[in-house]
């Protein structure tokens, strides 16, 4: 049965019970008090018959009659009134909101997503109103998410295909030079192989930062934390950047003002991943005479800041909010020779994240970039004995 059925009928049930239950009342207590008055005064047959008689003729008397009848109206009326304003505040406070919900739970299970649902009273269909809203604005942006990682995957095929299309075509035309003989000379033979052997690299290098995505976003990559000694760590670090960037003719300079045994928790091999990543970008996107890279490592507290400086080309202020974001390469970058797919730097703040740090950059556009980063440290809890 409806719920509206259910409150007409509510509403008769209302008026008329309670005046059928009235009468009968009304007609029994008055068959009683008669018996009580022939038993008290022990009224003979006779006599009860002109009582009851003079009663009926006191019903007779139209002033009398009319009292009643107006009497039973009133009662009636002022229970369906009642009635009525009882019926109207349920169906108001129950009824509408029950509708309203009816139709918004429909337009989501039809995939309906873009409205909103207002709980009209803090009561309890006020909060179902409101986790009605909760679910439908989840769902929403569990939708938009989906789209965007969609769009983003799509992209990413195409970013894929785009970007090993090109290192393939230089190898085949190479291959095919060699084929019909066009590397004539050892020089030119040398030549060909060198580059069909960068080429080739290149493609390595973009599958295994693909692969290694795909397992960072789906959290398949084991981390292993450990305490580490800032210094210890970061000097090495820079031992080994100072001994590869030199070689490459970039000025490398090591700052590193954390004093005493600090520690960080962290995994040793995924923070190098993090600063050969930024490094590569500060090379990749280089382009001045005098390259020249600075590391500094700094005590900020509770953290320890990192601070990889470029003077690379530097990167637009438009852009600077999205380079962390999934395959992001800005205008530049996209036009540019350089091959990237826009990863790189997504892993970096996912590692860093994962580290429970925080990521950032600021850049001068001409001037350079300085990438920081932030890592708890590490507060050993003391023993007592
Ligand atoms: N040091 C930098 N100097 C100038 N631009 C930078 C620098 N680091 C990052 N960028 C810009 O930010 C974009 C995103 O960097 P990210 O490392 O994520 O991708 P990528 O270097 O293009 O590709 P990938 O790292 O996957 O090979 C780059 O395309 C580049 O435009
Ligand atoms: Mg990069």
């Amino acid at each position: 049965m409806k719920l509206k059925t259910r409150l007409i009928i509510s509403f008769v049930v209302i008026t008329i019970l309670p005046a059928v239950l009235a009468g009968l009342v009304v007609w029994g207590v008055a068959r009683y008090q008669i018996h009580v008055i022939e038993q008290t005064y022990g009224l003979t047959g006779a006599q009860y018959q002109k009582f009851e008689q003079s009663l009926s003729t006191l019903n007779q008397i139209p002033e009398v009659h009319d009292f009643i009848i107006s009497m039973f109206i009133g009662v009636v009326l002022i229970l369906a009134l009642t009635a009525m304003l009882m019926i109207l505040w349920i169906y108001g406070s129950l009824l509408r909101p029950i509708e309203k919900m009816e139709i918004a739970v429909k337009s989501i299970t039809e995939g309906e997503l873009d409205f909103e649902l207002h709980p009209e009273k803090d009561d309890e269909i006020g909060q179902l109103c409101q986790d009605i809203e909760t679910m439908r604005r989840r769902l929403k942006e569990n939708a938009e998410e989906k789209l965007k990682n969609d769009k983003e995957n799509k992209e990413l095929i195409s970013n894929i295909s785009h970007d090993l299309k090109t290192p393939i075509t230089a190898i085949k035309g190479y291959v095919e030079g060699i084929m019909d003989g066009v590397a004539d000379t050892p020089e030119k033979m040398e030549r060909y192989i060198k580059t069909i052997y960068n080429k080739a690299n290149e493609m390595n290098t973009l599958i295994n930062e693909l692969t290694l995505y795909t397992k960072i976003d789906t959290n398949r990559i084991p981390y292993n934390f450990s305490p580490l000694s800032v210094n210890d760590y970061f000097n090495d670090c820079a031992d080994n950047l100072a001994s590869e960037l030199e070689s490459q003719g970039v000025e490398f300079g090591y700052f590193n003002y954390v004093e005493g045994d600090v520690k960080i928790i962290g995994d040793a091999e995924q923070l190098m991943r993090v600063v050969n990543n930024i490094i590569s970008n500060s090379l990749k996107y280089m382009d001045k005479v005098r390259p020249r890279i600075n590391l500094r490592v700094k005590d900020v507290g509770d953290f320890i800041q990192v601070e990889l400086e470029d003077n690379g080309k530097g990167i637009d202020a438009r852009d600077l909010p999205y380079i962390f974001d999934r395959f992001y390469r800005t205008d530049a970058s996209r036009n540019s020779s350089k091959g990237g797919s826009g990863i790189g730097l997504s892993i970096v703040k996912k590692i860093i994240e994962e580290h429970g740090g925080k990521i950032w950059a600021t850049s001068k556009p001409g001037t350079g970039t300085v990438m920081y980063f932030v890592i708890r440290k590490y507060q050993e809890v003391p023993i007592y004995e």
